[in-house]
């Protein structure tokens, strides 16, 4: 396994979507500047000097449809003691620190003929002042420089990542899921679901299949992360 450094790259899911078939299970890119992100529901990622892109292939994983909540505790574990403060987790995956979003991921299929690839990306926000996201609009995003004022090295975390993520690829939802719901900030409050329409409901709990278990006055449902996103009635979380 190994992890590849660029200056410069578009995306580095793109990058490693269109080379996976050369490449190894658990290969990894990351690079200084990233110029075209790319977030989740079609949103751009923004590129910033402050920010480390990491991209991981897994081939044929177990379990994809919870694959991105393992792989968020993962970069919760990674982070923690660069961070010295517990890590919360905003339903599936944006990873939270005090009420901030301190990291995006963002996992993408790919079929190929040597089977299902999927690139597992993740956006760490490392060093961004705080004035950085209020003047990118995104008051509620925040990095651990700005947060808690700490620093540390870009290729040893994308090394640290990368095997973690390798590691929680392997496991199974049901060994993380209590760990996954100790984390989960959306759970025990009222959200709105945010998809083809709205809809105001309490988010309950999380499901073996790793979607949101809610109530709203017609009854518990549940509802995955491709069909909605989640956002608090009063702002992002
Ligand atoms: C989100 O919308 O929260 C997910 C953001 C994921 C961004 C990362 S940065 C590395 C990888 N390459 C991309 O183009 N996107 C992901």
């Amino acid at each position: 396994m190994s992890l590849i450094q660029l200056e410069e790259v578009g995306s580095t899911n793109t990058w490693l979507k269109e080379r996976c078939e050369r490449l190894c299970d658990g290969d990894a890119v990351t690079a200084l500047r990233q110029t075209d992100g790319r977030g989740r529901i079609g949103h751009t990622w923004l590129d910033s000097e402050g920010m480390l892109p990491l991209s991981v292939l897994l081939k044929a994983p177990p379990e994809i449809e919870t694959l991105t909540l393992r792989i968020s505790i993962a970069v919760c574990r990674t982070l923690e003691p660069i961070v010295g403060e517990s890590l919360s987790i905003k339903w599936t995956n944006d990873i939270i620190l005090r009420e901030h979003k301190l990291c995006g991921i963002l996992c993408e299929s790919v079929a190929k003929c040597d089977g299902l690839n999927v690139i597992c990306g993740i956006g760490v926000n490392l060093s961004q002042p705080e004035e950085y996201f209020s003047a990118a609009g995104i008051p509620h995003g925040g990095s651990v420089k700005s947060l808690v004022g700490a620093e540390c090295d870009r290729l040893s975390l994308a090394r640290q990542l990368a095997k973690a993520v390798r590691e929680y690829s392997e496991k199974s939802f049901a060994d993380v899921r209590e760990e996954y719901t100790r984390r989960c900030i959306t759970l025990g409050r009222e959200v709105r679901l945010v998809g083809a329409s709205e809809r105001i409901c309490f988010a309950e709990g999380i499901a073996e299949n790793g979607c949101l278990i809610c109530t709203d006055e017609s009854g518990c449902f549940e509802v995955n992360s491709g069909e909605v996103s989640v956002r608090g009635l009063l702002g992002y979380i």
